[in-house]
């Protein structure tokens, strides 16, 4: 059967690309393919990150496209020109609008650093995420891999992952750890499981 082509918005370092990379080299992914990646940061260490492993790139500015809609459009095409099938958002900092997402209901995966409920929506993204876990004073944290719709952080979850916190932990601190015991596992894993089911 045809792989489903797979998209990666990516906005900074791309661990999570990295990993989407290497579960497709190792075989954890087998029924879908990334074909293209998406930076909405002309900068990001993400893209180098792609083209080494041979994978198309581009590039979006909403700075230089003038509006939220252009800059959703000039995706659109370039998921269109691709004939990209599966849309995963690994540390993509920008939040996309209905007009966006309801074009590809339960086709956009997105992962968030955090157990969703807790530490989720509007204004939680990256290293504020875990600061905002750290001072409420949570004892486990965690990812969670959900679909997205137009709630930011509201789509149906697909896969969550605990974590400890532990005593002297910085924010830095369990950000990594974060990744390493829950995002890098758990992402790669849903995005085979949706690409398995279409
Ligand atoms: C990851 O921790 C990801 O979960 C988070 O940003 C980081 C990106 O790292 N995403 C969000 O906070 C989205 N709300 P990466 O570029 O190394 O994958």
């Amino acid at each position: 059967m045809d792989k489903r082509r797979i998209a990666v918005l990516v906005s900074g370092g791309g661990t999570n690309l990295q990993a989407l990379i290497d579960a497709q080299t190792s075989g954890i992914i087998q029924s879908g393919e990334i074909c293209l990646v998406i930076s909405n940061n002309a900068n990001a260490y993400a893209l180098q990150r792609a083209a080494s492993a041979n994978i198309a790139t581009a590039v979006a500015l909403k700075k230089e496209l003038g509006s939220q809609e252009a800059f959703e459009d000039r995706i659109k095409q370039l998921l269109t020109d691709h004939r990209i099938d599966v849309i995963v958002l690994a540390g993509f900092m920008s939040i996309l609008s209905e007009n966006f997402t309801s074009c590809y209901p339960k086709r956009i995966l997105n992962v968030h650093p955090s157990l969703i409920p807790s530490f989720c929506g509007e204004g939680f993204y990256g290293l504020r995420v875990h600061e905002a876990a750290l001072s409420y004073g949570v004892k486990v944290t965690g990812a969670t891999v959900h679909f997205v719709n137009e709630i930011p952080d509201g789509g149906e979850i697909i896969l969550q992952k605990a974590v400890e916190i532990l005593p002297g932990d910085t924010a830095e601190i369990l950000q990594k750890r974060v990744m390493e015991q829950a995002e890098w596992k758990i992402l790669p894993a849903a995005v085979e499981q949706v690409c398995s089911l279409l």
